[in-house]
């Protein structure tokens, strides 16, 4: 039987033992959550020793483990790690999913469940793909190792460590990653760029207590609205951001990787329409692609504090929050960044209140090279399983431990994602397209036979 039969003929089995994964809430920043993100690393640890795999191990960590297996038999073979996240992001809000977020359901030729595209349905594409060349093919034809975290969603706080103390384990010649998204339905596409994080949060006090706001206002500074005045100085009405130091490190684009992006067939009409927008706005000078992939930008994504409840409450509150993330491009450190951030925040503070600034999680931006040999395979195997061209382009989010890859390990990762922009990854009703599952099964076993053949010739 040939991979792709046994594929075929196994299509119903692996989209139930996909349901069975989705159906573990393993929301990795919900600490009551903690035993099902453990059921979820059990549920990946059972599956790669079915595939009898020459080593299968879940390493505990300080936070939730990561599962682990390898099976290098050859001398002559390239090594490939695959890599992938278990985690996932909340739910909420609940109410906004038509379907109930852990009960993966099929409708219109998509899964809808919270981690079906991101990264659960991807990562598992890999899963089946070895079981089938292990099944029907007699074996993977390359060198593989497999790592699956569980804390991708929290910025993979002890996977550095991890890879940094497990180096000679995880030596490889490239890493697979399916945790990004097509350019568009059908078409296969390559992520060679995604870019960094720094998220901050910032909290602001005024007086010891919430007073009454006519009784104070006017006389008391009013936290709430020192931490909007602060906000709005950090980016001008250009988009471009006001941090001093903030673009010392951004390298220009060139005129190839704007030609590049100019090439690709970006529509964007469609892409306003799908997010009911009428404009669209970001930095002067560059294009909607350039600003969503190429620039680093800045973005509050939660502010709250006072009254926000039902009515109207006169109250001057006494403190205030929120939480700021930046996008970074390739240079830009992120601890750098986050230094940058936090003097310009408190250098823009009245004396009137007092101003905490805080890190949460990051991590640097990162490039494949193009000429990197593993992309020829991987881009053949996509055309040949999708019948179209493949695509090269670059992403906006962030996949922290990509750049840890190529420092640690010196390795260029390989990132071939199933998914698409309309798959609501962390939004209600995330989905991801059974044909892409399968089509992605395909591809993924296709890559190794072609890497080996390679290897071959
Ligand atoms: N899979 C995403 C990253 C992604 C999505 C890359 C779409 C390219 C296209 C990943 O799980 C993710 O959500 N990353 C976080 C960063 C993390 C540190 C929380 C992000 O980008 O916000
Ligand atoms: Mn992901
Ligand atoms: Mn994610």
């Amino acid at each position: 039987m040939t991979t792709n039969e046994f594929i075929e003929q196994h299509k119903e089995h692996f989209l139930d033992e996909l349901f069975t994964f989705l159906r573990i809430p393993s929301v990795s920043t919900d600490s009551s959550r903690k035993i099902e993100v453990e059921q979820a690393a059990d549920f990946l640890l059972n599956q790669l020793i079915s595939l009898k795999l020459s080593k299968v191990e879940r390493y505990e960590t300080q936070g939730h483990p990561i599962v682990y297996g390898e099976h290098c038999p050859f001398d002559d073979q390239p090594t490939v790690l695959i890599y992938g996240h278990y985690d996932v992001q909340p739910s909420d809000p609940d109410h906004l999913w038509d379907t109930p977020p852990f009960e993966p359901t099929i409708k219109d030729g998509k899964i809808y469940a919270r981690g079906a595209s991101d990264d659960k349905g991807q990562s598992f594409t890999h899963v089946k793909a070895l079981q089938s060349l292990i099944e029907a093919d007699g074996g993977v034809p390359v060198n593989i190792k497999i790592l699956v975290e569980g804390e991708e969603e929290i910025g993979s706080p002890n996977l550095v460590p991890f890879i940094e103390s497990h180096k000679d384990m995880l030596q490889c010649d490239m890493v697979l990653i399916s945790d990004t998204s097509m350019f568009g339905l059908d078409q296969p596409s390559i992520t060679f760029g995604l870019r960094g994080l720094a998220y901050m949060e910032v909290e602001v006090v005024g007086p010891n207590r919430d007073l009454h706001s006519g009784v104070y206002g006017g006389a008391v500074e009013n936290p709430l609205n020192v931490l909007c005045e602060i906000i709005a100085q950090l980016k001008d009405k250009d988009g471009v951001v006001q941090i001093p130091g903030f673009y010392d490190k951004v390298e220009a684009l060139t005129l190839e990787d704007r030609q590049a992006m100019a090439d690709l067939p970006f529509d964007e009409i469609a892409y306003k329409s799908s997010l009911d927008v009428d404009a669209l706005h970001g930095e002067k000078g560059y294009n909607t692609l350039e600003r969503a992939s190429a620039r680093p930008t800045l973005d509050v994504n939660g502010i709250w504090g006072g009254y926000q409840g039902e009515g109207a409450k006169t109250v001057l509150p006494s403190k205030a929050n929120a939480k700021i993330s930046m996008r970074l491009v390739p240079n830009q450190d992120p601890h750098e960044i986050a230094r940058l951030f936090e003097q310009q925040v408190l250098s823009l503070a009245p004396d009137t209140v007092k101003v905490r600034v805080t890190e949460h999680h990051g991590g640097y931006a990162s490039r494949t090279d193009l000429n990197f040999y593993g992309l020829k395979a991987a881009a053949s195997a996509f055309e040949e399983v999708y019948q179209n061209p493949v695509l090269f382009s670059m992403e906006g989010g962030s996949i922290p431990i990509v750049a840890d890859f190529k420092r640690v390990l010196g390795a260029e990762s390989i990132l071939m994602g199933f998914g698409v922009t309309s798959d609501a990854i962390h939004s209600p009703n995330e989905s991801f397209h059974v044909k892409d599952f399968y089509r992605g099964i395909k591809t993924s076993a296709r890559f190794f036979q072609l890497l080996a053949e390679d290897a071959k010739a």
